[in-house]
């Protein structure tokens, strides 16, 4: 453990405070105009506690990738604060946020992309080793079989290339290396979604031991709420740059509180046929809107079957508790748990 671990134990070991990232639209041909801005992600907060596994869900485009990618800066944030371990991430000068920078490490989607195909696989995994000066030469191929072994790969895979390996194999090197500098943090963003279903399970398997094994704490994105469920101790629900729910796994999957988790819901299969066949689905219509102009009010309004316009339309709902101990941003939680509200076309 960390001296700022030590000292301050129960204090998250990542926290997120009204982060907005917003990227710029610019336009023409002479003059440089600045005529927009596509807000990715638009006030969004949440805690990681130490040795937990957070997942981030939502639709395509909703800002997922670009909240973690801005907790290791690799995107600076528009506003907002993120708190690693006890510090202020923005207020470190470059040689700080070096070092912080080994304790945060990203796991990506598409395991191939992100291989340099040039390279063999012992200098990808052993890379990060040398860069930061903490082993080469046979300690460092020593350390790489090791690390190569931790991912179930076999100790030859060191002297061959990424496209001799299958996309779960690629997905374990990719791992291997962001497991080289002993991070304390994974950002994993969507790691299986590109994997056969087969192959989906074992590696999710193999980050829970990892975590065990090595005190490792997830931000685990996906946008399917089947693949979340079994890896978070809390998911955070996403909506058009902001966070609308965040609740317990089972929490979140027995009684969601808000319109738009419930319709996530709808799409995963339970197995119990007679809950299957008496649950009721919520199909949302409609089209994602465009994060340059979101609605006013509540952003999910234009596709919300509960839609209450004089309230919804003009109120941006805050993310607030409820008894449970969910936290959502919806003014009709209540109503539409206990049937008071109905469902209805959105559109009036
Ligand atoms: N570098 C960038 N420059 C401009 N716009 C961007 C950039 N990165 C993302 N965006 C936009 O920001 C919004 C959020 O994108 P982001 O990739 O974070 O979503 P996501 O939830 O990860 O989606 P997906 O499920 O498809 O991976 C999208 O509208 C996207 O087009
Ligand atoms: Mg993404």
């Amino acid at each position: 453990m960390t001296q700022a671990a030590a000292a301050q134990p129960s204090k998250p070991l990542l926290e997120v405070e009204d982060l907005k990232v917003y990227f710029p639209i610019r336009s023409g041909v002479l003059i440089d105009r600045h005529i927009g801005d596509v807000k990715a992600v638009d006030g969004v907060s949440f805690e990681i506690e130490r040795g937990e596994t957070l997942g981030l869900v939502g639709e395509s485009g909703c800002g997922k990738t670009t909240v973690g990618r801005t907790i290791l800066r690799l995107y600076e944030p528009t506003e907002g604060r993120i708190v690693f371990d006890g510090v202020d991430v923005g207020s470190l000068n470059p040689a700080g946020l070096r070092k912080l920078r080994r304790r945060m490490q990203m796991v990506f989607q598409d395991p191939y992309s992100s291989l340099n195909p040039r390279q063999n696989v012992g200098n990808i995994v052993g890379e990060p080793l040398q860069i930061h000066g903490i082993a080469s030469g046979r300690d460092m191929e020593k350390k790489v079989a090791e690390l190569l072994d931790i991912v179930g790969l076999p100790a030859g895979a060191a002297n061959r290339y990424p496209h001799e390996f299958s996309g779960g194999q690629r997905q374990r090197i990719g791992l291997a290396r962001s497991l080289s500098l002993n991070p304390d943090l994974i950002v994993a963003d969507e790691p299986v979604s590109a994997l056969d279903v087969s192959i989906q399970a074992q590696m999710i398997n193999l980050l829970e031991d990892l975590q065990k094994e090595f005190d490792l704490t997830y931000l685990f994105i996906a946008h399917d709420l089947a693949v979340v469920r079994h890896i978070s101790d809390r998911i955070a629900v996403m909506y058009l740059g902001k966070i609308v729910e965040v609740a317990s796994a089972d929490e979140l999957y027995t009684s969601p509180a808000h319109p738009y988790t419930m319709a996530l819901l709808s799409a995963v299969p339970i197995p119990d046929p007679e809950i299957e066949l008496q649950r009721e689905r919520i199909i949302l219509k409609g089209d994602l809107p465009s994060p340059v102009d979101p609605p006013f009010g509540c952003r999910f309004h234009t596709r919300c079957p509960f839609r209450q316009p004089e309230r919804c339309d003009t109120e941006d709902p805050a993310l607030r508790p409820l008894p449970e101990g969910n936290l959502v941003a919806c003014h009709y939680s209540e109503e539409i748990r206990s049937g008071a509200l109905t469902p209805h076309d959105p559109t009036p």
